[in-house]
């Protein structure tokens, strides 16, 4: 995987490319990425990157010219990379997306910054605008590395095998369980039996459980687009219970007619 960024602010990503994760694989050449600054594609003494907006108003837009001679320039070397321009108003991304860029052979991501980028360069010169969330960042700098760090620990070689990738929250469309390391107890909580038995399949089997209640209690939409095993559904029917159990309780406590009321909005 081939990353090239386009930004104004190179130095940002030093961070980036010297911890550890990225450091080792970019020296191993699992993964290679080129920083290319705007400024050095853009004309003139003063090399200008931006301009006011045509119809007014505040703030200013960067130029199409200097960003298009800087995807020429990258796509010398990277001729089929996608090219992601990462704005506000782009699709969001996600773990499903992380994994589809990291089949692709190189990404190519336009940070844009200011008020925006020329409308011209997401017309003509980009495969994807992609969004981080729905909230505005002072550039696209902070939302490319994220997909560079989200997409890298995906390329084989890039994690170390006790990192394993797949066992994370998303890769099979539920959240990761809970997770425990010493001390056994810690702040009077203690790691649970099971996971101290040495016992394979139960521990297997409660992290599975642990899966589908953090999903459920946490991203319930996640389930929309999984298909849960048979299995899957009888932990989910022995929550279902335990829950109905539960409110059949406080019902009869008289919580259900406090709520027929309303009175407990
Ligand atoms: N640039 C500014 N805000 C952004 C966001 N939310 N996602 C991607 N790029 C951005």
């Amino acid at each position: 995987m081939h990353f090239s960024v386009l930004t104004l602010f190179p130095e940002m990503f030093d961070a980036l490319f010297n911890h550890s994760i990225f450091k080792r694989a970019l020296a191993q050449n699992v993964i290679s990425a080129d920083i290319y600054n705007i400024r050095d594609f853009a004309i003139g003494k003063h090399h200008v990157t931006d301009d006011k907006p045509y119809g007014g108003g505040s703030g200013m837009v960067l130029k199409p010219d200097p960003i298009v001679g800087a995807i020429k320039f990258a796509k010398k070397w990277y001729p089929n990379a996608l090219t992601l321009l990462l704005t506000p108003q782009g699709k969001t991304f996600d773990q499903q997306m992380a994994r589809e860029f990291s089949q692709e052979n190189a990404l190519l991501l336009i940070c844009g910054r200011y008020e925006g980028v020329d409308e011209r360069i997401a017309l003509d010169h980009t495969d994807m605008e992609i969004s981080i969330g729905n909230f505005v960042l002072t550039g696209g700098e902070p939302a490319a590395m994220i997909i560079m760090d989200a997409v890298s620990r995906l390329i084989p070689g890039v994690l170390g095998a006790d990192d394993a990738a797949q066992l994370d929250s998303f890769s099979d469309g539920l959240l990761e369980h809970a997770q425990y390391t010493r001390p056994e107890n810690f702040d009077d909580h203690h790691v649970p039996d099971i996971l101290l038995s040495g016992h394979h399949q139960n521990i297997s089997d409660w992290r599975r459980e642990s899966s589908l209640v953090r999903t459920l209690l946490k991203h319930p939409d996640l389930f929309d687009s999984i298909t849960l095993t048979s299995e899957d559904l009888l932990i989910l029917r022995k929550w279902e219970k335990t829950i109905e159990k539960i409110i059949g309780n406080q019902s009869s406590c008289g919580a259900a007619s406090l709520s027929s009321t309303g009175k407990n909005r």
